[in-house]
Order: structure tokens, then C-alpha cells, then sequence
């Protein structure tokens, strides 16, 4: 079968104008405001979002790389042959390649991702890489409900989740809980889980790496508002607004936010929306994880922790975990 045929089971669930106007309105009217931070990765912030990942301070993808590197082969092996990988929030694919090419067999990759255009063409061009693998891509929100596509003729022996560069660090630990447990019922009862994790470290480590020296960082953070204007028709002035990045230790996470520089009003669509004077946008949490924590939260979601990787100075971990109780 050609790529095109592959991709033909595509399932387009990605998230309407409409939905992006209600979360904007709904995060813009509470006592602190919040924007949602999956809209950060339009093209213009999924483009920015790469060049994060090469920067010199921004050290979880090239840590989470080397581990994968270094042991793709363990990770393979305690999976076993023909494996069907279900990648949560696919993006640009390389990290994938470094675990499909060291898998046996691998049955089939189901890249599920909200951004249809990205995750097509990543998935094009892993097809050339892998002509034999059965990829059957998943538009969704994968923090919603979605069905795993049926594929005739291919039984696999199991099937894991993966879910890198510590994306579940976005979500409270409560809400990592409950997410990771609905993972493990929409991947079945056998079924495995691969997780990169990003660990708590020295404050001016984290704090570079979400404050960088270029201003990549600080671009990212300010596009969201650059994204309200182009698609919902409002009129933030972004230079009224700056980006703050700090450790909350207390709570172990990253938090990113959109300071207002003077009091100020800003207009979406009908709405009005009135800042005071060093006000903020909440628009991320990137919470951290000792071994340990993440092992405790793993084993809450109905999960049996079982290998974990790091890199030598410990700065980032992946786990494996083993579904354990009935899906
Ligand atoms: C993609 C959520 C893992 O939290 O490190 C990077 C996003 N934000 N720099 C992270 C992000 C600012 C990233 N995750």
C-alpha cells in the first residue's frame, strides 16, 4: 500500500474557531486568568516550538534524545515483537524514529495529534523511512475522548502508549491521574505505556530553559496572544504584555505567564476584558518528577511501574509502565 492509501483511515477531529473563542472568553473571565496551552502550537508556535528545542538552554529534548539513543534497544526489547505504538501528540517525529527503528517488527503507529497539517506530513515522510509499517494517524485532542482505528488483517502482541518530552508535566498531578487512566482503558488491559519525565533540578537550570537568552521562549508565550488577534479578531497589543517564567517549587512546576505591562483593556470579538497594572495570564504549568513521585502517581493511575531510564546528571527520566488492572 502507498502512504496516501496508509493515511486514508485519517480521523479529523481538530478543535474548532469555536472552541478556541470559548476557552479564550471562559480563561479571560476568572479572577486569574488562564489561556489553555495546547493553543500555543498553531504553525507559526509549532515552527516556534521547534526552535525551542534547539536551544542551548533548552536541555529536555536533547537529554530525552540521548536516552532514547542510548536505549532504544532496552526499551524494544521489554516490549517485545510486533508492538503497535500509539504516540500522544505526535509533532515532528523524530523521536519515534529512534524507538520504531530499534522495535521488532513493530505491527502498526497510530500518531495521535491535534494539528492534522504537521502530523500528515511528519507521517508522510516516516512512511519513506519505514515502508513496511502500518501508520494510521489519529487527528484528535487526546486530552478527549477518541477511538483507536480498527486495521484489518494486523493483530499486535501489544500495544504502548508514548508519550514524550514530558508533555504530562502540563497537566496537574491530579489531572496526570486520571489522564494516564484513561490511556490505560483506551490502550487495553495488557498494554504498556513509554513516558519521558522531566525532574526537579536547580532553579537557574529550569528557569533558563524556560527564559531564554535568544527570547525564543518569550516569542512562544507571546504568539497565543498574536493567535487570539489573527483568529478571533482581537486586538491585544502585544508589546503591552511581556513573558515571565518562574519555579514554583512549593508546587514543583514551571509556571509561564503573560504579564500586563500597564492597566489596559482588550476587546475579543464582543467581549471586553479589563488588566490591571502587572496582572497575568497563566499559560502553562510544566510540573517536574522525582523518580519516585512519578512512580507513586503511575501506580494511582491502575499502572505497575517497571524500567526507568535516565541520563548520567539525571536531569530527565522515561518510564515504562505496565497496565495492571482490568481495562
Ligand atoms: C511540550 C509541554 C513539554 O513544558 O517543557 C517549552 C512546552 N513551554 N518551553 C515544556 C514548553 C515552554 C514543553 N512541553
Amino acid at each position: 500500500m502507498n502512504a496516501v492509501g496508509r493515511l486514508h483511515h485519517l480521523e479529523d477531529l481538530e478543535p474548532s474557531t469555536e472552541e478556541f473563542r470559548q476557552s479564550v472568553v471562559a480563561g479571560l473571565s476568572t479572577r486569574q486568568k488562564t489561556l489553555p496551552c495546547k493553543f500555543f502550537y498553531d504553525v507559526e508556535g509549532s515552527r516556534l516550538f521547534d526552535q525551542i528545542c534547539d536551544l542551548p538552554e533548552y536541555y529536555p529534548t536533547r537529554t530525552e534524545c540521548g536516552i532514547l539513543e542510548d536505549k532504544a534497544g532496552e526499551i524494544a526489547a521489554a516490549l517485545g515483537p510486533q508492538a503497535r505504538i500509539v504516540e500522544l501528540g505526535s509533532g515532528a517525529g523524530i523521536k519515534i524514529r529512534l524507538l520504531l527503528a530499534a522495535l521488532d517488527r513493530p505491527a502498526a503507529y497510530v500518531p495521535v495529534d491535534i494539528s492534522r497539517e504537521h502530523m500528515v506530513a511528519a507521517a508522510t515522510d516516516l512512511s519513506r523511512t519505514f515502508p513496511d509499517l502500518r501508520i494510521t494517524p489519529v487527528c484528535a485532542d487526546y486530552t478527549k475522548p477518541f477511538a483507536l482505528p480498527a486495521v484489518p488483517g494486523i493483530t499486535p502482541r501489544v500495544t504502548s502508549g508514548f508519550f514524550p518530552g514530558s508533555t504530562i508535566g502540563n497537566l496537574t498531578p491530579t489531572e496526570a491521574v486520571s489522564f494516564l487512566g484513561r490511556m490505560r482503558r483506551l490502550l487495553g488491559p495488557d498494554s504498556a505505556m513509554v513516558i519521558g519525565v522531566d525532574m526537579p533540578k536547580e532553579r537557574s537550570v529550569l528557569e533558563a530553559a524556560y527564559d531564554d537568552a535568544a527570547g525564543v521562549t518569550a516569542a512562544f508565550n507571546l504568539n497565543l496572544l498574536h493567535r487570539i488577534n489573527r483568529e478571533l479578531g482581537a486586538d491585544f497589543e502585544i508589546a503591552g504584555f511581556a513573558h515571565r517564567a518562574y519555579w514554583n517549587e512549593e508546587q514543583s512546576r514551571i509556571e509561564m505567564h503573560l504579564v500586563s505591562l500597564a492597566r489596559q483593556t482588550v476587546r475579543v470579538g464582543d467581549r471586553q476584558f479589563a488588566f490591571d497594572a502587572d496582572e497575568t495570564i497563566h499559560t502553562e504549568n510544566s510540573y517536574k518528577y522525582s523518580i519516585e513521585d512519578f512512580r507513586a502517581l503511575a501506580v494511582r493511575a491502575g499502572y505497575r511501574p517497571d524500567e526507568v531510564w535516565t541520563d548520567r546528571q539525571a536531569l530527565f527520566s522515561v518510564h515504562l509502565l505496565r497496565a495492571t488492572e482490568p481495562a
